[in-house]
């Protein structure tokens, strides 16, 4: 990885620094600086990131200019035309395809790992029934550790293993129970005779008074909803999970702050607050007042499902989502859904508008999930959840890479202190 013969020379205050550039396989080289402290008593400074690597990863690829993303290599589009959830899973976790073997194996084992220890049942009915599932989630997956004990040592390849297998097959469980809590229906447990994305249109649908049969057609766009979200690069979300993990914090524990960070609205929660501004806008006559309100400085309001601090081009999701958008409201015969006409013409303004050209603000994966949600018959409030037990693989994958390098140190950025130096107590009296 390292280009010895390459450096870069920085020169401060009549000294030169040479710092190793580092080569990719793909994409930009990066200026090794771990030493610039040391040799020049500076720090950089990046508050957001926008061109910093915290780490270096095999996993994802985004190549934000072409609109380009790769799982391990493969381009979403062809996983999203040719393989399914669990198998994006064994190829995020593992790094290569599964061979019929493997992923018979590898599924045999999520199967029998779908449902939760009875008593953390409980759990959940410790919450009011209005509050947010994101809520419930956060709480339930990190008391998860409370439960299972003999997957919490992060030292131990095998324990890394267990809890890995144990949230990816529980994660649906949990979101379904979190869903069906809300509204005051009882659980339901999942069948092992279901595949993964059917057992959770199941937990979440049918009710013990009627048999519920799953739609082949909207479990597999919901399973191609779970294989749109399972990875992203070191996102707001999963860089929480990496320095949660390298202070040694066990895996529940780590995925639990990933949920915590994801449901905000400029992240994960963006969905929700998409379809909210859909309603919101309600009929297309009305987009250009909001257009208006997005460009103007001194009001806060963004088009929610646009942008995105690395696609400057369209979001490779978002064109395979708004296939499915298609597809599902054909199925269940809502063509004329409002929001997806309001969302489509949204679309068609915003792109040919010069302020969203100039900063190349394109749709992205959050701007059409919503609405095929919402034609299954989602509430909002269970969009960022789905968000997230589809994230489960992303995070745990990109974990088990932090923990599993020998060099890994514990996350401590440093700062730019602009507070008051040292200075003496007052005495009250005096102040
Ligand atoms: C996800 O990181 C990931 O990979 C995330 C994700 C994943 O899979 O993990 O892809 C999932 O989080 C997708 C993004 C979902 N969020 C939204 O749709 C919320 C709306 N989008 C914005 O909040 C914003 O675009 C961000 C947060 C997504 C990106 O913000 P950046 O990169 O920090 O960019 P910025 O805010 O600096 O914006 C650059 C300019 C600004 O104007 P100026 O200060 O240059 O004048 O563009 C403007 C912004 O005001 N801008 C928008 C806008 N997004 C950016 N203006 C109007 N509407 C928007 N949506």
């Amino acid at each position: 990885m390292a280009d010895t013969k390459r450096t870069a020379t920085l020169t401060l205050d009549g000294k030169t620094y040479d710092l190793p550039v580092l080569s990719p396989t793909v994409g930009p080289d990066v200026l090794d600086i771990r030493k610039l402290y040391a040799q020049a008593d500076v720090f950089t400074y990046d508050p957001g990131f926008t061109s910093t690597a915290a780490c270096d990863s095999a996993i994802t690829y985004i190549d934000g200019d072409k609109g380009e993303l790769l799982y391990r290599g493969y381009p979403i589009e062809q996983l999203a035309d040719k393989s399914h959830y669990l198998e994006v899973c064994y190829l995020l976790l593992n790094g290569e395809l599964p061979n019929k073997a493997q992923m018979a194996d590898f599924e045999g084992r999520i199967t029998r790992h779908t449902m939760l220890h009875e008593q953390i049942h409980n759990f959940f009915r410790g919450f009011r029934r209005d509050s947010h599932p994101m809520a419930t989630m956060v709480g339930v997956v990190g008391a998860m550790s409370a439960f299972y004990h003999d997957s919490l040592d992060i030292n131990d390849p095998w324990q890394r293993e267990v809890a890995a297998m144990r949230m990816i097959a529980k994660l649906p469980t949990i979101a379904a129970m979190a869903y069906k809590y809300s509204i005051g229906q009882p659980f339901v447990y999942p069948r092992n005779d279901l595949d993964y994305a059917s057992n959770f249109l199941h937990m979440c649908f049918s009710v013990p008074a009627e048999t519920y049969t799953v739609q082949p057609a909207l479990a597999k766009a919901m399973d191609r909803i779970m294989m749109l979200h399972a990875d992203h690069e070191q996102n707001a979300s999963t860089s929480t999970v990496r320095l949660a993990g390298s202070s040694g914090a066990n895996p529940f524990a780590c995925i639990a702050a990933g949920i915590a960070c994801l449901w905000g609205p400029a992240h994960g929660g963006a969905n929700q607050a998409c379809l909210e501004m859909l309603r919101e806008i309600g009929t297309v006559d009305r987009i250009p007042e909001f257009i208006a309100r997005a460009k103007d400085k001194n009001d806060p309001f963004k088009l929610m499902g646009f942008g995105h601090r690395v696609y400057k081009n369209f979001d490779p999701r978002a064109k395979v989502m708004k296939e499915s958008a298609d597809e599902v409201l054909d199925l269940l015969g809502v063509h004329n859904n409002p929001l997806l006409q309001v969302a489509k013409e949204l679309e068609q303004i915003a792109l040919h508008d010069e302020y969203f050209i100039e900063k190349k603000l394109y749709p992205n994966v959050d701007f059409y999930s919503g609405i095929i949600l919402e034609a299954m018959g989602f509430p909002t409030s269970m969009f960022t959840p789905i968000f997230a037990l589809s994230r489960t693989v992303g995070w745990i994958s990109q974990w088990k890479e932090m923990i599993s390098d020998p060099a890994g140190k514990i996350g401590r950025p440093r700062q730019l202190y602009t507070g008051a130096v040292a200075r003496d107590y007052l005495e009250v009296e005096n102040r």
